[in-house]
């Protein structure tokens, strides 16, 4: 495995590396969720690339961009055990040199959901993933279903701006009580964790108040929020059923329709979806 930190020496390498060539972008403290991608990349490609760069630009000026966990040895010694060929890890000014300003904004997709409740998250998710795949040349890309509005927004990036690559969508991986793995589940106290259990509760009600024929969002979001609001240390963000392409909110569920939610366990803002 070969681990570089420069675009010069990436390019250098990516020259010499048996296509087709799979991509997993993260921002590392990996877990499992992370591995699985690795995994699927591995499988459907004859060499795979990741990259560790916690970006800045898609954190608010009030979010966990300093205190976001970082162990990149940790890191590496996982992506070396999944058999991944390149690493790369670049220093801030690799990745947005002095003077930097071009960006990628996708638009309305951009504006709901977490979008709404982070302006400018998107922009900031768009435009670092824009600038990777120019540097790594990816045939395929690799997403987790748990961002789902992330894996929507890079979707139509790549159609919209005819990158020629290809962009997979991996589904989540969870907890054995159903939390979906995530780098920041390490801010919840043993308290907090247990409680965080709730959100993939919840989904799971909507799908099966679905199951038993309920069509009306408002319905089952109400039920949604009566099982989250017993949890003491949840307080919702929002949850939302909308249409699982254009992320119009729904009256009626249509499938394929995204059920997702953002709810804060204590200070920790935690997202999770279902589709129905
Ligand atoms: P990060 O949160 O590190 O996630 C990297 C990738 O792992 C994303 O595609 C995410 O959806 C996926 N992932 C995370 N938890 C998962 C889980 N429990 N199951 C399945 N997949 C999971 O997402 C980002 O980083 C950044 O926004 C990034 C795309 C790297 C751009 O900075």
């Amino acid at each position: 495995m070969k681990v570089v930190k420069t675009a010069a020496e990436l390019s250098q390498l990516r020259g010499k590396l048996p296509g087709p060539v799979g991509f997993v972008p993260t921002m590392g403290y990996l877990h499992q969720g992370h591995l699985v991608l690795v995994r699927r990349a591995k499988a459907e490609n004859a060499s795979v690339a990741a990259s560790v760069f916690v970006n800045p630009t898609q954190f608010g000026p009030k979010e966990d961009f300093k205190q976001y966990p970082r162990d990149p040895m940790r890191d590496l010694a996982l992506l070396e055990g999944e058999g991944t060929d390149i690493v790369f890890m670049p220093p801030m000014e690799e990745i947005y040199p002095p003077g930097f300003n071009r960006w990628v904004d996708v638009g309305r997709l951009s504006r709901r959901l977490e979008g709404a409740s982070r302006p400018g998250h998107f922009r900031g998710v768009a435009t670092v993933v824009a600038r990777l795949f120019e540097l790594v040349k990816p045939d395929r890309a690799y997403f987790g279903q748990k961002d789902a509005q992330q894996l929507i927004v890079i979707k139509k990036m790549v159609t919209d701006l005819d990158m020629n690559l290809e962009v997979v969508a991996v589904p989540t991986v969870r907890e054995p009580d159903g939390l979906a793995m995530s780098s920041r589940n390490t801010y919840l106290s043993p308290e907090e964790r247990k409680q965080a259990a709730v959100l993939y509760q919840a989904l799971t009600l909507a799908k099966r108040l679905y199951g038993d024929g309920e069509r009306n969002t408002a319905a089952i979001r109400r039920k949604m929020t009566a099982l989250i609001q017993k949890q003491p240390l949840a307080a919702i963000d929002y949850i939302s059923i909308a249409d699982a392409e254009t992320l119009e909110e729904l009256d009626e569920v249509k499938p394929p329709a995204l059920v997702s939610m953002a709810v804060k366990i204590g200070r920790t803002r935690l997202i999770d979806n279902v589709v129905v």
